[in-house]
């Protein structure tokens, strides 16, 4: 291997067609570690992504919100790159699979498939809805199950009795995009001949491009057989249409890692470079995919089989993660664990989430839980309470000497445990074991400040004649801190670059063990504040709002039919314990930071209340004030980022400008029940 590694990293395409979330970034938090560490090691590594625009799925959404699929993604790709800048996520370049890079080399890979048999084609039979005249995925078929006879189940599985079924034996089925039941229509497809590629995956999955649990899982499924892949869509969708075959499209899975290389040959193009050094049959680069655990045979089979085919080189490593879980729990919009990337910004810094995932994050495929008081805690104690600390103990010290180091160290045989850990450390980093990283630089952290404490400078301070000794302390003291601070830096760019200033020098890996002597430093600033508690709280909050927006805004465009069906039957005991009251609306208010909610202050007959109530889109307060209303009196209350709301008020329609509070006739007062 050359002095100088030249690599490639890429993390998995986002879809076009939404918020990021935290499972995301735990992503790129992975991949933006790596390409740091590379960096900072001398390394030339370019870290490329982009977005995921095609497929049915966008083309639905942009109809939804009245934009065109263009203006949808670009609004979308303007969003992530938004997110990915302010945590941190230093990419290289971030492209679109919606472009033109991208659909010449798509189709310049389709026809070396194809000119080497490795494309088939047949007609295939499949649930058409003849409203919408487009032919439905299993995910956009809903009806009653076969098996228990829930009702509104979606395609091919049921969630009630875990039933799984081909979507023609639902009962009534119906296309949950129109609500027409669906017919069978015939259309010629395109297939990847994947069977012919068997046994060059299965040596390729064996040949330590992947962990040894993804390459067991895909023994199995090269053992089962492998499947054709049907690469076409049939229009109207959104993407890039097949050369010679007008009306078929490629399949979104089949463009999106060509994208890879299409953001990268947009990069290179700018930047006087060639794409094809990376991806050659005898490039001399290295090429690394981080990927989640559920997209492996797009990136462990389809993917190096097509390369394969079109003669090109495939990736060293396909490196896989598991999924993130909060407070132990799924992600889940139902369970409002569903964080959004922009709710956590809005509120907290994101080195602290980087640290925290790299304290957790394993070259394992297991899942990965962040739970929110362990974050407060290890935050707090590892980065403000260990690291930072060591230098603003420290530096003031040396600062009352004139700000220049001491020329010697003051403890060489601590100063070789820095030295010997740091190509352990590098190892963890190289082999995406961050945890133990994170470990053993946390371990060095204290042994540096039990030492310092040890030696107590400040107490020394106070003899006469101490001077040399307190800076000989002190300027190892903040050495050790250096060397701690360039190892964390692929982690905390920013607080590195913030202590590099301090201590006067550029932080590389190289140097880290190599101390700063008789050097002049400046003066010491915060580096980190603390995590609060209430910071944590206020993005659940948000989180929350987000998700009641997001429901509210899927509601308003689908129509209250056909995503909104009547809830599970309750009994009358349950309705009964329900007590709604008429409540006068004494005062309405905006709420400083909510985009959707209003402050009612309500009247109850003697009794007021202060309730948030999510209507601002459709009411100004003025229109509320002295209005009469329906409320639910005895809601547990709830404290939210803004107060606590002390019960609710009803109201009714699709969202947005759309929405009507409950207005009784005249004779209905305050505190009087409703039945
Ligand atoms: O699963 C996803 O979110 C896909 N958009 C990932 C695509 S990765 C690559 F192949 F483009
Ligand atoms: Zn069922």
């Amino acid at each position: 291997m050359p002095d100088t590694r030249k690599i490639l990293v890429t993390s998995a395409l986002p879809y076009a067609n939404g918020s990021l979330h935290l499972g995301h970034i735990l992503e790129y938090i992975q991949t933006d570690i790596w390409a740091r560490f590379q960096r900072t090691r001398g390394n030339d590594c370019l870290y490329i992504c982009a977005d995921d625009a095609h497929g049915t799925a966008i083309m639905l959404k942009a109809e939804q919100l009245g934009l065109t699929p263009e203006q949808h993604i670009a609004n979308m790709q303007a969003e992530h790159e938004r997110d990915f800048t302010d945590f941190l996520i230093g990419v290289d370049n971030y492209h679109s699979t919606h472009s033109e890079e991208n659909r010449e080399l798509s189709a310049m890979i389709y026809r070396r498939l194809s000119d080497n048999g490795h494309i088939a084609s047949r007609t295939i039979t499949q649930a058409f809805d003849p409203e919408k005249q487009l032919f439905l995925a299993d995910r956009y078929i809903k009806g009653t199950c076969p098996r228990c006879s829930t009702p509104d189940q979606y395609g091919d599985n049921c969630e009630a009795c875990g039933a799984t079924y081909s979507p023609t034996e639902l009962i009534d089925p119906v296309s949950a995009i129109s609500g027409a039941t669906p017919e069978e229509k015939d259309s010629e497809h395109f297939f990847f001949t994947l069977p012919a590629f068997t046994e060059f995956l299965r040596n390729w999955t064996r040949s330590g491009t992947l962990q040894d649990e993804v390459a067991n899982k895909l023994a199995e499924w090269l053992e089962e057989g492998l499947q054709e892949w049907d690469i076409s869509r049939d229009a109207p969708y959104f993407g890039f249409e097949i050369p010679d075959a007008p009306g078929k499209y490629f399949y979104v899975w089949l463009d999106a890692p060509i994208g890879y290389m299409a953001s990268l040959k947009n990069y290179c193009d700018e930047n006087g470079s060639n794409w094809l050094d990376y991806w050659k049959k005898d490039s001399d680069a290295e090429v690394y995919h981080f990927i989640g655990k559920d997209i492996v045979n797009f990136h462990a089979l389809f993917w190096p089989a097509m390369l394969d085919s079109a003669d090109f080189r495939t990736p060293n490593k396909v490196c896989v993660h598991g999924f993130l879980t909060v407070n132990g729990k799924k992600m889940s919009k139902s369970r409002g664990t569903f964080i959004n990337a922009r709710n956590y910004l809005d509120h907290l810094n994101p080195e602290y989430l980087r640290y925290y995932f790299a304290a957790k994050l394993t070259a394992g495929v297991d899942d990965l839980d962040l739970n929110l008081d362990d974050f407060i805690a290890k935050v707090n104690s590892d980065l403000v309470g260990k690291v930072v600390n060591i230098a603003s103990r420290t530096a003031k010290f040396v600062g009352k000497s004139g700000g220049v180091l001491a020329a010697e160290l003051a403890d060489e045989s601590l100063w070789n445990q820095f030295v010997e850990a740091a190509p352990r450390i590098a190892d963890g980093f190289e082999r995406r074991e961050y945890a133990r990283a994170m470990r053993d630089i946390m371990a060095l952290a204290d042994a540096a400040n039990a030492w310092i404490a040890d030696k107590a400078p400040w107490s020394l301070a106070k003899q006469e004649g101490s001077e040399a000794e307190v800076l000989a302390i002190c300027s190892q003291g903040v050495n050790m801190f250096r060397a701690l601070m360039t190892w964390l830096s692929p982690v905390l760019p920013n607080t590195a670059a913030k202590a590099a200033e301090f201590l006067n020098s550029a932080l590389d890996w190289n140097s880290a063990t190599i101390p700063l002597a008789s050097h002049e430093i400046k003066k010491f600033k915060p580096l980190l504040q603390r995590v609060e508690k209430t910071q944590v709280d206020a993005v659940m909050e948000a989180a929350q709002e987000s998700l009641a927006q997001l429901q509210a805004e899927t509601k308003a465009a689908t129509g209250p039919l056909a995503d909104d069906p009547i809830a599970e039957q309750i009994q009358f005991d349950d309705f009964a314990k329900v007590d709604l009251r008429i409540a006068l609306i004494a005062k309405a208010e905006h709420v400083e930071g909510a985009g959707k909610l209003l402050r009612l202050t309500l009247d109850l007959g003697g009794e007021t209340r202060q309730v948030f109530a999510g209507i601002k889109s459709a009411y100004a307060p003025e229109d509320l004030e002295g209005k009469h209303t329906v409320m639910v009196a005895n809601l547990a209350p709830r404290k939210m980022r803004f107060g606590v709301s002390e019960g609710m008020v009803l109201a009714a329609g699709p969202g947005g400008k759309d929405l009507w509070i409950l207005e009784p006739h005249e004779g209905a007062k305050p505190g009087m029940r409703v039945m």
